[in-house]
């Protein structure tokens, strides 16, 4: 289907055909809004998983023909990857998660820092970006500077970050979008400010990835990380690291596999399946963008951002008429009251119900959520919210329909207003 560039409409109903969980019955069940928590994963990575376990699920890179092809599966998968964030496979680093990267590349900063050092984390990031750095910050003396959000809104201000900045400041770790009050932070602007004092930066993508696809080509990140259980593929998190910043970082593998760049963050070992299903992710975006613009002879980067524009719109237009319905409602809504710098997750607290109950009830009708703190929890306590019961969060994957939107507001509304 090729469309003109200004009048691009995402086709669902297309994309929701290339992901099996919706060829079976439960799907008419479901309305499923717990997208942040993992995504469905799509056909193409389902087929190349279930490929490898059944024919090439033997140690890779061993002297025969199955051990070959494990391998050489395992090296399409980092390198469609590497493609589709347009950079070197060797600035890729795939471990089992972005908890595990992120504590293993702040391990990998200990032998450069010391007690003049000053670390900045900020209150509104998921633990995975801020327990690793605080132990790093005891175990080598350095300070550890807590850029604190607004208790009234969860916002993160410049105006702090620049008053914590220091040319001790060595470290600065921020989440791209909040993945609670879902607002897109500026890191272009909090990268640059960074950097004129010269510290290196990391963002946590993990929140922003499943509704826009990060091109990385002229990223000046030092560290970017996002999980692919997130973006409709396998369970892996995904690290960039750029040259300049790897070669400061001491290996944390083996010592004889510390000559691979790709190897030296990852302490755990490759899970050979997973990785390899990666390459299904690119096939994906592939037959999104034939299906929707005319074939094109693109780097996979360039055709990835364009359809990840078309699903971020049409994911911004359902959230859009769900934020508007529920400014109806007796509910205390996070994040912007508009779609404007936002991305397409909505957490919120129930004037009548707690978030608990609130995410059971909503369950019983069909709809999945999930109530809690979701990892964030100083955001949460910083706003005066109890974090064990904490928020309802209904966050939206390219795949919802307005009719699941509409199901979900109507839930809601039942809910909420026969309470
Ligand atoms: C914003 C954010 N950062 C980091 C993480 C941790 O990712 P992983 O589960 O891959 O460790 C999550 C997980 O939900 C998250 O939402």
């Amino acid at each position: 289907m090729a469309n003109s560039t200004d009048q691009l409409i995402f086709d669902v109903d297309f994309a929701r055909k290339q992901f099996p969980f919706f060829d079976i019955n439960q799907s008419d069940e479901w309305a499923f809004f717990d997208n942040a928590g993992g995504t469905f994963p799509c056909r193409p990575v389902v087929d190349k998983l279930e490929h490898f376990y059944k024919n090439n699920k033997v140690q890779p890179y061993g002297d025969n023909a199955l051990a070959h092809a494990a391998g050489e599966q395992m090296d399409r998968g980092r390198k469609v990857i590497s493609d589709l964030l347009g950079v070197a496979m060797d600035t890729i680093t795939i471990g089992p998660s972005t908890t595990q990267n992120l504590n293993t590349l702040s391990n990998a900063c200990t032998g450069f820092l010391s007690k003049e050092d000053e670390i900045i984390i900020s209150e509104q990031d998921h633990e995975a970006n801020i327990g690793g750095w605080e132990r790093v910050a005891k175990h080598t003396g350095a300070t550890l500077n807590l850029w604190k959000v607004n208790e009234s809104d969860g916002e993160l201000d410049l105006a702090y970050l620049e008053k914590l900045l220091n040319n001790n400041t060595k470290i600065i770790c921020v989440t791209h979008s909040s993945n609670i009050i879902g607002t897109v932070n500026p890191i272009d602007q909090i990268i640059d400010m960074g950097h004129s004092f010269g510290a290196k930066v990391i963002i946590d993508g993990v929140s922003y990835a499943p509704h826009r696809w990060p091109d990385l080509s002229d990223t000046k990140a030092d560290a970017y990380c996002f999980s692919t259980y997130k973006t409709y593929a396998t369970h892996q998190g995904i690290m960039y690291v750029s040259p300049g910043f790897l070669e400061m970082l001491e290996p944390q593998c083996h010592f004889f596999n510390a000559y691979r760049p790709w190897s030296q963050l990852d302490a755990a070992g490759p899970d050979h399946a997973g990785i390899a299903a990666l390459a299904g992710l690119g096939d994906y975006f592939e037959i999104l963008y034939d299906h929707h613009f005319e074939k094109a002879d693109l780097p996979l980067n360039i055709k990835a951002s364009v359809v990840s524009n078309l699903m971020n719109s049409h994911e911004t237009s359902l959230c859009k008429v769900l934020l508007e319905r529920l400014t109806h409602l007796p509910t205390r809504i996070f994040g912007k009251n508009s779609m404007q710098g936002r991305e397409a997750n909505i957490a919120l607290i129930s004037e009548n119900h707690t978030s608990a109950r609130l995410s059971t009830l909503i369950g019983k009708k069909g709809i999945a959520t999930k109530h809690g703190h979701f990892y964030a929890y100083r955001i949460l306590k910083k706003m005066g919210l109890n974090p064990d019961d904490g928020v309802l969060r209904l966050s939206f994957a390219h795949y919802n329909t307005m009719n699941e939107t509409v199901r979900l507001i109507n839930a809601l509304t039942n809910i909420l207003v026969k309470a």
